[in-house]
């Protein structure tokens, strides 16, 4: 059915070949390409301004973000505010996902809208998976969300094939994207299938759902950075369903991203060249620009071109997929100076922000979504217990959340670590706890809340006091001991599912 593509639809948190240092974020050459090439933000300037932040934000496994200030906002503010993750059911879930399961939980916990939803359309397209697979992995997933504390009388738990209303915004957002951009994100070509393309546009509409049942919020999706593709693709089909952008403007004419600090930069020297300091006009700040700064030639064309017209600051509305009433009630809504023209308006008295909020509200009385970019957060990857990377296809690389608890324990006592050849090395070099898997389980899931345990093991392990026989020990009986505790919990919704709002029976047909 699919076929095997670069796809991001591809992976849960998998590893990648990255040792992993949950306490540095920096030092980690391939996560530092994540910002540098693709604009993934740090979390850690971020991690003052959280209140009661997750362990998993302050040991920094969670590293990156988009926009996640805006969420902390109205977290802060107790504005609404929501978050969204999805699972794709090809397995069992394991001690990866319960990250995002938690992270899940924790913003439901600061009091936010939560959604979890099972990605059984992305499963059977871009894996092939049958319904009977589907369906039970599906329910191991909600069982194990809902054992972990997910609440779902507070939030919403859905599956992608039963949505209807998920459905019906993958349609319409499907109008504003189209193959070759596909193409170029996901590396989808001819031989693509159309199902696979349908599973992303529907989560194109998972991630904005919140926001189209409820009302426009900061919404955060908490995934792996393997995710970014679709997180960036969601924040630019946001921004096409508006009926309005707003953008800053000094002239009549257009200017790019690129040339507009120049035109700010000409009008706050206007003084330095204006004959009429109050009313400098484009020709005049063209010739300043030339002789200044290092301005492109495009902008000293079009400043050129304008002539004696005023260089002058202005908000500018442009008509994106306004009906021509919300644009007639832009027009209306508009206090102080403005000037209208076919396709846009400008505002001459009000901030950015004044018209933000505006066209937003305009947006909304006339029908439209009024979408505010989804944010993210991003974690690290756990490393497998084998080295190299956590994966669902290999039992051993990770622990499932059904595996018998003494199964997980022994496969914590059998991983890598980071130990020396020998204990008298151990003792002399100290272990490296950065490069250890098991350390890691202390950091991601064992030390839980408790920081002091997971200093104390970081610690002791670099200073060449603890030795990995113990160390795995104590590790296995708390990795038991959580097993343990988790299971009882899912016995117990195991017994309830009939009362929630998700059926694990799909039936569909077989294959092909
Ligand atoms: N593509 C995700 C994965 O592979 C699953 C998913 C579907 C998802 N819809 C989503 C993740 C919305 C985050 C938000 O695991
Ligand atoms: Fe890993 Fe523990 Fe050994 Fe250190 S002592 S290398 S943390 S197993």
């Amino acid at each position: 059915m699919a076929e095997e593509s670069p796809s991001p639809g591809g992976s849960t948190p998998e590893a990648d070949e990255l040792t992993i240092d949950p306490w540095g974020s920096a030092t980690v050459a391939d996560y530092q390409s994540l910002f540098e090439e693709f604009g993934i933000e740090t979390f850690e300037p971020l991690l003052g301004s959280v209140p009661n932040p997750h362990y998993l934000m302050r040991r920094g496994v969670i590293f990156g973000h988009r926009e996640y200030d805006a969420l902390l906002d109205a977290m802060r503010e107790d504005e609404p505010f929501a978050a969204l993750s999805g699972f794709m059911p090809t397995g069992d879930p394991h001690i990866g996902h319960k990250l995002v399961f938690d992270e899940l939980i924790w913003h439901q916990q600061q009091g936010g809208d939560v959604y979890a939803l099972i990605a059984d359309l992305e499963a059977r397209a871009a894996r092939e998976m049958e319904w009977e697979d589907i369906d039970r992995h599906a329910k191991d997933y909600v069982v194990s969300l809902l054992a972990l504390g997910f609440d779902p009388e507070e939030g919403t738990l859905y599956r992608q094939s039963t949505n209807t209303e998920v459905q019906e915004l993958a349609f319409e957002l499907g109008a504003k994207a189209n193959f070759s951009e596909l193409a170029a994100i996901y590396g989808f070509d001819g031989e693509t299938d159309v199902s696979h393309m349908q599973s992303v546009i529907t989560q194109m509409a998972d991630i904005l759902y919140p926001q189209a049942r409820d009302q426009p919020k900061p919404t955060v999706i908490p995934v792996g950075p393997d995710q970014d593709p679709h997180v960036r693709l969601a924040r630019d089909l946001a921004a096409r369903m508006r009926y309005f952008g707003v953008t800053q403007a000094y002239a009549s004419f257009e200017a790019t991203d690129e040339e507009r600090p120049f035109l700010a930069d000409a009008y706050e020297h206007r003084d330095a060249y204006a004959a009429e300091p109050s009313r400098p006009r484009c020709e005049e700040a063209a010739e300043w620009l030339a002789a200044h700064t290092g301005a492109p030639e495009s902008i000293l064309d079009k400043l050129e071109n304008a002539g004696k017209e005023p260089l002058r600051p202005r908000v500018r509305i442009l008509d994106r997929n306004a009906t021509p009433e919300a644009f007639e009630a832009m027009i209306e809504a508009i206090e102080g100076d403005k000037r209208v023209f076919d396709e846009h308006i400008d505002a001459f008295d009000l901030s950015r922000q004044e018209v933000a909020s505006l066209t937003r509200e305009i947006e909304q009385a006339h029908g439209g979504y009024g979408f505010r970019a989804p944010v993210s957060v991003y974690h690290r990857f756990m490393t497998g217990l084998t080295g190299g990377k956590m994966s669902s296809s290999v039992p051993a690389s990770h622990i499932s959340l059904l595996d018998p608890p003494e199964r997980g324990a022994q496969k914590v006592e059998a991983a890598t670590t980071g130990g020396r050849e020998t204990a008298e090395k151990q003792r002399e070099l100290g272990g490296r706890a950065d490069e250890c898997p098991v350390y890691e389980l202390y950091a991601y899931l064992l030390a839980d809340d408790d920081d002091e345990l997971a200093t104390t093991v970081y610690e002791e392990c670099v200073g060449g006091e603890r030795l990995c026989g113990p160390c795995k020990a104590q590790a296995a009986d708390l990795m038991e001991a959580f097993l343990e505790d988790h299971q009882d919990k899912r016995a117990e919704w195991e017994e309830k599912l009939e009362e929630l709002p998700v059926s694990f029976d799909s039936d569909r047909g077989p294959a092909n």
